[in-house]
């Protein structure tokens, strides 16, 4: 009786398994494409297996029942050769059937594109709690936002600042950690259409592990090069001369902007315009309105106030009590940011 809860709220848990952009059988990219046809093929042998052998059990349950006046032990019988031969064959062909489908998917989802002229090659490493993703080709940093062009194979190598994590995006590919030993996965995965996709850590990485969200957003071949042009451009810094002045001094230290700042921070280029901020999802998808209905500024300034309790165990300096930042700053700093929208 005591398990009776805890079965009644199992609907209740699956159904945060059912968020639509997490999804893996909503495969939108060649990868994942490929990923669902494993699933299926394992779940199609699976489930056959499993109604052969009911069937099998159910029938010589009712066949070989026990009849009323039926007192005598039946015939006992021990060991058939042929029918051991047949049920060690059947499992082995079955076993061999989807290990050669697997380790062929394994080997040509790692495989190295990063030479292939038409690929776009990313460089992505991981940090507590977030992602950082560079363009070696293009001389440009990003953070949390990948932008990708679409039908365009994205040539990954994936490494980690610290500890380890695992990169999945579950509609696009998945999922390749981001090794301890250094040593450099190599990935890739391709979108077929524009839209953008959620990417989550899918290894248990510290207390914030569970915000350690990306998102993957997939443009036009046209609007990627104005991207990579819009990265490219000067810094845009706060307009007051206080405010810049601050924000050269305390944040810039980690953080850059455009041509400007520290590289050991995520990069704040254009951090107004990006799907969510500090792993907040700022916009549903498709319906433009901010999913938890506040401002992109005001979830800054819930950031800026007391980073350690939108995502606890971050590496980033208390603004208020370490860095000495007033309200008025903190106001400033996240208008500015929210307003840093790049045009592509
Ligand atoms: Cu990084 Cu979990």
């Amino acid at each position: 009786k005591r398990l009776v809860p805890l079965f009644a709220g199992l609907p209740l848990l699956l159904s945060a398994c059912g968020r639509e952009d997490l999804s893996v059988l909503r495969p939108q990219g060649t990868v994942a494409e490929g990923q669902l046809g494993l699933i299926k093929l394992s779940v199609t042998i699976m489930v056959a297996v499993m109604v052969i052998v009911f069937a099998i059990a159910a029938y010589v349950w009712i066949k070989y029942r026990r009849r009323p006046g039926q007192n005598e032990v039946p015939k006992q019988v021990e060991g058939n050769f042929k029918l051991e031969i047949i049920w060690t064959a059947i499992p082995l062909v079955l076993v061999l059937i989807l290990a050669v489908a697997t380790v062929q998917k394994v080997f040509a989802y790692g495989e190295d594109y990063s030479k292939d002229k038409d690929a776009v090659k990313v460089k992505v490493t991981s940090h507590l709690f977030w992602w950082e993703f560079n363009y070696p080709d293009y001389g440009i940093t990003t953070a949390q936002d990948l932008i990708i062009p679409t039908g365009k194979k994205i040539a990954l190598e994936l490494k980690t600042a610290d500890v380890l994590h695992s990169f999945w995006v579950p509609s696009l590919a998945g999922k390749t950690d981001t090794n301890t030993d250094g040593t450099v996965n190599k990935a890739w995965l391709e979108a077929d259409k524009e839209g953008v996709y959620l990417g989550k850590c899918a290894e248990l990485c510290g207390p914030s592990h569970a915000f350690m969200e990306f998102k993957v957003k997939a443009v036009s071949d046209d609007s990627f090069k104005k991207w990579v042009d819009a990265m490219k451009a000067p810094a845009v810094l706060p307009e007051d001369p206080a405010v810049a002045e601050v924000f050269k001094k305390q944040c810039l230290t980690c953080h850059a902007v455009g041509d400007q700042g520290g590289p050991s921070g995520p990069n704040l280029t254009g951090i107004g315009g990006r799907e969510s901020v500090a792993s907040i999802l700022l916009n549903e998808e498709g319906s433009g309105k901010p999913a938890n209905s506040k401002p992109v500024k005001d979830n800054l300034v819930e950031w800026l106030q007391d980073p350690q309790k939108v995502k606890p165990g971050n590496k980033m300096p208390q603004p208020k009590e370490d860095l000495g930042l007033s309200d008025e700053e903190i106001d400033a700093i996240a208008q500015y940011l929210a307003d840093y929208k790049l045009s592509y």
